[in-house]
This record gives C-alpha cells, sequence and structure tokens, in this order.
C-alpha cells in the first residue's frame, strides 16, 4: 500500500466534491494500492490539519454548518509552505486577471517538490508554461484534467490514449453555462436574461457570469489546451473572443426553421485560438444540448474522435482531479 499525504487547498463545492469522492471510493483506491491520507484542509478563513489524516465527515459537517473548515489559522499557502505532504489539491476558485491564489499556491508547491492535481484555470491560463517548467525542474508532477470540461477526459485522452497521434485541431463547446442558456432560450423562446438568472441558479455558472457568456471562460479553456497540447505559449488575451450576449431568441428560431442550432464553438489549432457562436447542424457530433460540453479532436492516424460529458459540478469535477492523482501514483 502506498500512502500519499495530501492538502486540500480551497475548500469550496469542488474542494467538498474531492473530500466526498475521496470518502466514497477510499475502497477502491486502496484496492489499487493506495491510501490517500488528507494531512491539511484549508479554505479561506482557516485550516484542519492532522498529520495522522484530517477525518473529512467532519469536515464536511464543520463547513456546511460553520462556514469553514477549521480553527487553524493557516493560510493555503503556509499549508502548502510548512505542513509535510506529498501531494497538493488545488481547488481555489479560478481568478483569470491575476491567477488569485492558485497562482503562488502551485509556485510554492513545486518549489517545495510536491505534485499538483488542480481545477483551477486561472493560473494556468496566465502562467501555463512557467507553471509546467517550474514542475519539470522540481521533479513534480502537474495534472489538470479538471480545469478543461470537468468531467469530460480531454487532456488525458490527448496525452495518454490518443498519444502517437498528431493532434491537427481541437474543436467543441467548453462553457456549460452558454450551452445551456442557448439551448432553453431556443426550447423556451426565453430572453438571455431570464436563462443566464437560471444557469446561476445550477450552481455551474461563473462567480462573475460575464466571464461565461462573453467567451472568456470557454477562452481560458482552449488556452490551457493550446499551451497543454499544442505547446503553444499563449494566454486567454492572445484569443480572438465573442461571447453570446447579443444572441436573440429570434436568430436561434430562425437558425432552427433551416435545420441548425447556434452553439459557442471554441477552437485551436496550429496558430489559431477562437471562440464565437457558430451555427451547427441538428444532429451534428457537436450539437449537444444543455449543460453539456463536447470535444472533437481532429488526429492523423485515429480521424476524428468526439467526446462529451458534464464539464461542471462538484462531483463531476472531482471525477476529474481524483482520475489525476491515481494516474500519478498508480
Ligand atoms: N462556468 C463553467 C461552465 C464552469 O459553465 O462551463 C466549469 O468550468
Amino acid at each position: 500500500m502506498k500512502t500519499i499525504r495530501a492538502s486540500i487547498i480551497g475548500f469550496g463545492a469542488v474542494g467538498q466534491g474531492v473530500a466526498e469522492v475521496l470518502l466514497q471510493k477510499d475502497e477502491n483506491l486502496k484496492n489499487i494500492g493506495l491510501d490517500i491520507k488528507v494531512v491539511a484542509v484549508a479554505d479561506s478563513k482557516g485550516a484542519a490539519i492532522d498529520p495522522n489524516g484530517v477525518d473529512l465527515s467532519k469536515v464536511l459537517i464543520k463547513k456546511r454548518t460553520e462556514g469553514t473548515v477549521g480553527s487553524e489559522k493557516l493560510t493555503g499557502l503556509e499549508v502548502i509552505t510548512n505542513i509535510d505532504h506529498e501531494l497538493v489539491i488545488e481547488t481555489t476558485p479560478t481568478d483569470i486577471d491575476t491567477g488569485g491564489v492558485g497562482l503562488p499556491n502551485m509556485l510554492a508547491a513545486f518549489e517545495h517538490g510536491r505534485d499538483v492535481v488542480t481545477s483551477n484555470k486561472g493560473p494556468l491560463a496566465l502562467k501555463y508554461r512557467e507553471l509546467a517548467e517550474i514542475a519539470k525542474e522540481n521533479g513534480s508532477n502537474f495534472k489538470f484534467e479538471a480545469t478543461v470540461g470537468g468531467a469530460m477526459p480531454i487532456i488525458n485522452l490527448i496525452r495518454d490514449v490518443l498519444a502517437g497521434n498528431d493532434i491537427i485541431s481541437i474543436e467543441g463547446i467548453l462553457n456549460g453555462t452558454c450551452n445551456y442558456i442557448l439551448t432553453r432560450m431556443m426550447e423556451e423562446q426565453a430572453s438571455y436574461e431570464q436563462m443566464l438568472a437560471e444557469s446561476q441558479e445550477l450552481g455551474i455558472a461563473e462567480t462573475d457570469p460575464t466571464y461565461d457568456v462573453e467567451g472568456i471562460d470557454a477562452a481560458c479553456k482552449l488556452v490551457i489546451l493550446a499551451n497543454s497540447i499544442f505547446d503553444m505559449d499563449a494566454t486567454y488575451k492572445n484569443v480572438d473572443v465573442t461571447g453570446i450576449t447579443k444572441i436573440t431568441p429570434e436568430s436561434l428560431m430562425l437558425a432552427q426553421d433551416d435545420g441548425f442550432v447556434v452553439k459557442l464553438i471554441g477552437e485551436v489549432k496550429k496558430d489559431l485560438i477562437r471562440v464565437g457562436p457558430r451555427l451547427v447542424p441538428v444532429g451534428h457530433p457537436l450539437a449537444v444540448g444543455g449543460t453539456l460540453n463536447v470535444a472533437s479532436v481532429q488526429t492523423d492516424l485515429a480521424g476524428t474522435v468526439t467526446i462529451t460529458g458534464r464539464g461542471a459540478g462538484s462531483i463531476e469535477t472531482a471525477s476529474a482531479i481524483i482520475s489525476d492523482v491515481i494516474s500519478i501514483y498508480r
């Protein structure tokens, strides 16, 4: 049995999802020889620390009843710096303007030789190359499947399963909020504002939903794909972006009359990263509805491979994180 000491830094929906999945899958993990022992959990107000393993059930209850994980006055960065452990699960909120606390957290983790598995898009959309280089210099693993498409396994699919293929392009829907709004606007002939409010109630929109509807969230995910798959050195400011705010129910109906749906499609290939509304024929593999994400990967050997799945959600995102953790230590 391999024991991996881990911290969970950031205990919002995704961090809590990771804790729930670790509890639920403890036996499955042990069956494959992995004992993931969480020695610290930190949120923005405090931390719970126990070198023998934090009781995740108690931490989940404390968070839900008292609004914080524990009474230790340590920040996430101090946990990463001062507590002995191998793996940092970084699930602090995305801040794509500065990288937020996620950026110094990841840098500190690598400087201390720790591995990082993250769902936090901000640091990767701004400083991917720097992070990847520091991880490499320190012999750390750096995995971030959860940053793009939630539970939809796009990065590891390309890197592992499609290894040996040259990737020609990736295109698809990488923002569930926009897909939900467009799908429901067409079904209900309802206004954009009404459907935006509905998608916020579902809990999948960013804290500031402007990032979703202006196409910036999708742009960040494309940048992560561009940098990690196409070896570019892009930030989201390099992406040609149009959002969905100007789309009317009438234009969606006109498209439907001609056999099309309107989708916010992102595309990345050599020297091109763009996101904007496009007409997609009804029945086309990219014409998935609701909150789903989808990606078509065009390759030289395998042809086109298309996957679809849930691009957001606490347990869904935790699925991608656990899969990254297992892939490092198995
Ligand atoms: N706001 C994002 C979306 C969440 O709607 O897809 C997942 O990154």
